[in-house]
């Protein structure tokens, strides 16, 4: 192991002298060694796409490839409901494919494969155009049609890459639930899915512990009537029982499926997949992702935001597939891209508290892609940890899912990126299939803390309660045109769609539900949610979806469920309980309805504090005042409370909220 060449941080004396410098820097020009080899370096690319956004995207659109060129751009006379190159024709697993293998790069690595307990695989390109034609063949003979619903749920090994292109080869919508959502959760997405096959693993490895996967499938599965098939990954070396007819191993579809399964030419608007968000009620949402826009996006902005260099570059994106930022930038992205990624399988603290670093200098990443969580967590951990790495490789890092505190954001900067990366701070939602604001990182000054400012072809403002711009001070986010990788629409609930995005200013104004502030510069800052949504570590969870887990534990008779802010996972899920008839709170309740949770929704949803209330603060026609919950949270002073039915009850609550803040 060398020691790091890059950093002038040795030790915490170091490290605290020298953020105390940088936190005096407001702006961060581009390193000009960074800009001297940048892709895009003209400061007119904003005003040029801008200009004609459709004639930009069209560009976008023809860099990949096209079984049937497209004539029309963009149509939008039915708005909310836009349609991009519609009547063009196109497979994304032929692009992320065939057309490397074709020209010659088959060879190319596709991902350096690190298993939990230190395996090591390199799957090139031409290893997936292979495995995914066979699972193609594969699910076809099980049934799987085009326009089928296909579920995922793997943890982070390569087969996850397979099956969502195999899926993407037959035109079969795949739904992929992230991994740490609990059994319950997944059987719910496959329901209201309606999905005709499961695509799935034995058991998950965590942290050296292995745990049964498929037969808590089995468990919570049996009852639903539409899936028809599900494929076992034979992984962790866990026995499972396979149901004769339904379940069938992974490894034996291949080998016995026909090699060739040519790549389906899908109109653009085909759905090329769902993935549930959580929204303002207890019921996740459906986002629905296309084709040909969807591509277009994450294709240009992943080769613009990162400078990607294909030949040359490792990127590693340290999230997992199961979100949207796996699937954008660890899966589509790249692949369309021709490039080499990592692809991690374990914790960032598994088998030690290094192994982020270890990963960089023994693959030589160049790009890293990351959230300000993780980041905040590693600076906790200290700086021995990535000191004892060589990061000399990295060229940019990038962050994303919550607002970066300005201290991670210097960090990050001086500790991983040796003061001589550019952090490119990328805004973006499930919803919006790829980055939409963030800087250039060959172009535009940084500040910590700043998304900066929308990319090309995009055009983001703030707006008042009366839908009026503001181009300086606070106010809600918009997206004020369509763009290619918008979602077309929420599985099954146009209306849902409409209501959500599109009710408030029209249906042309996107709304997104966050609020942020513009400076002189016209940079963006986000602040946070607007709606009932608590981001946790960078993942989106609803207070509706946590208090409807909690309240149907058998002793709780009604919940509350506030964030609060959090110094390592941004926010944290505050929960006050109220239990049923005589019951009193005490820790074994506490972790009793934590585990509850847990089972129902996912760890990542388990409430960090607990506050037993005798009483909910309520208006007088009995509506529970989240807004008050939150504002104790939160430690502000509480407005006026003489509307509540019983105004008592928040004292009550303010004290013990207190109490536990001080203990
Ligand atoms: O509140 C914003 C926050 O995450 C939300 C979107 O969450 P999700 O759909 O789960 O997608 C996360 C990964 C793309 C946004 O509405 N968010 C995302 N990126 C940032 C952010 N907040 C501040 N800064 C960001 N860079």
């Amino acid at each position: 192991m060398t020691d790091t060449t890059t950093s002038r941080i040795h030790n915490d004396e170091a490290l605290e002298s020298t953020l105390e410098e940088l936190m005096k820097v407001e702006r961060f020009e581009v390193p000009e060694g960074f800009r001297d080899q940048a892709n895009i370096t003209d400061p007119d690319v904003y005003a040029e796409a801008n200009a004609d956004p459709e004639a930009y995207w069209a560009r976008r659109a023809r860099e990949l490839h096209w079984h049937t060129p497209f004539t029309t751009v963009l149509d939008e006379s039915n708005p909310p409901f836009y349609k991009w190159f519609q009547d063009g024709e196109l497979n994304v697993s032929y692009n992320c494919l065939d057309r490397h293998v074709e020209a010659g790069n088959g060879a190319r690595v596709a991902y350096h494969w690190l298993g939990e307990e230190g395996e090591e695989r390199a799957i090139t390109y031409a290893d997936l155009h292979r495995d995914v034609q066979l699972l193609a063949n594969g699910l076809k003979d099980q049934g799987v049609q085009r326009g089928d619903v296909v579920g995922i749920f793997l943890p982070m090994i390569p087969q996850v890459a397979v099956a969502m292109l195999a899926c993407a080869r037959i035109g079969a919508p795949h739904n992929v639930v992230f991994g740490g959502f609990s059994p319950e959760s997944v059987a719910e997405r496959m329901e209201v899915s309606e999905a005709r096959a499961l695509i799935t693993v034995d058991g998950a490895r965590r942290k050296g512990k292995v745990a049964g996967i498929k037969s808590e499938v089995d468990r919570v599965m049996g009852h639903l009537a539409s899936l028809k098939t599900i494929v076992v990954v034979n992984h962790a070396g866990v026995d499972c029982a396979m149901q004769e007819g339904r379940d069938v191993w992974y490894e034996d579809l291949l080998s016995s499926s026909a090699p060739d399964c040519p790549a389906e030419a899908l109109p653009a608007e085909h759905p090329l997949y769902i993935l549930y968000s959580s929204g303002s009620t207890a019921k996740p949402k459906g986002i629905q992702h296309t084709t040909g826009g969807y591509l277009t996006g994450v294709a240009a902005t992943h080769r613009d935001v990162f400078d990607l260099k294909p030949e040359s570059d490792v990127f590693w994106c340290s999230a997992d597939v199961g979100w949207v930022t796996g699937h954008s930038y660890i899966v589509y992205g790249p692949l369309a891209n021709g490039c080499t990624s990592v692809m991690y399988e374990g914790a960032p603290d598994y088998p030690h508290k290094g192994i982020w670093w270890e990963i960089i200098q023994r693959y030589g990443v160049t790009k890293f892609y990351t959230a300000p969580t993780a980041i905040r967590a590693c600076m906790k951990w200290g700086v021995e940890y990535p000191n004892k790495y060589d990061l000399s490789s990295l060229r940019l890092l990038g962050t994303v899912g919550e607002p970066i505190n300005p201290k991670a954001w210097l960090w990050y900067h001086a500790v991983v990126g040796g003061e001589r990366c550019p952090i490119v701070d990328t805004w973006w939602q499930t919803e919006t299939g790829h980055i939409m604001i963030s800087p250039l990182a060959g172009l535009v000054a940084t500040k910590p803390g700043s998304a900066t400012r929308a990319l090309p072809g995009i055009s983001a403002a703030l707006v008042d309660q009366d839908g009026n711009e503001i181009t300086e001070g606070t106010g809600i986010l918009v997206l004020t045109r369509p763009w290619p990788g918008m979602l077309r629409t929420l599985y099954g609930d146009d209306d849902r769609y409409v209501s959500t995005y599109f009710e408030r200013f029209g249906p042309k104004t996107y709304v997104v539900g966050d609020a942020a502030r513009r400076d002189s510069d016209g940079y963006f800052w986000i602040i946070g949610r607007t709606d009932d949504v608590i981001n946790v570590s960078g993942h989106r969870l609803s207070t509706a979806e946590v208090e409807s887990a909690i309240v149907a534990h058998e002793k709780v008779a009604e919940a509350a469920v506030v964030p609060e802010p959090d110094e390592l996972t941004g926010q944290a899920i505050v929960a006050f309980v109220t239990l049923n008839g005589t019951l009193q709170g005490d820790d074994v309740v506490a972790e009793e309805i934590r585990t509850h949770v847990s089972v129902r929704i996912g760890k990542l949803a388990r409430p960090k504090s607990i506050i037993w209330a005798d009483d909910l603060p309520k208006t007088r026609s009995g509506k529970i005042m989240r807004r008050l919950l939150r504002d104790m949270a939160e430690g502000r002073e509480l407005g006026d409370v003489t509307t509540l039915r019983d105004p008592d009850v928040v004292e009550d609550l303010r004290q013990k909220t207190q109490a536990r803040k001080k203990s």
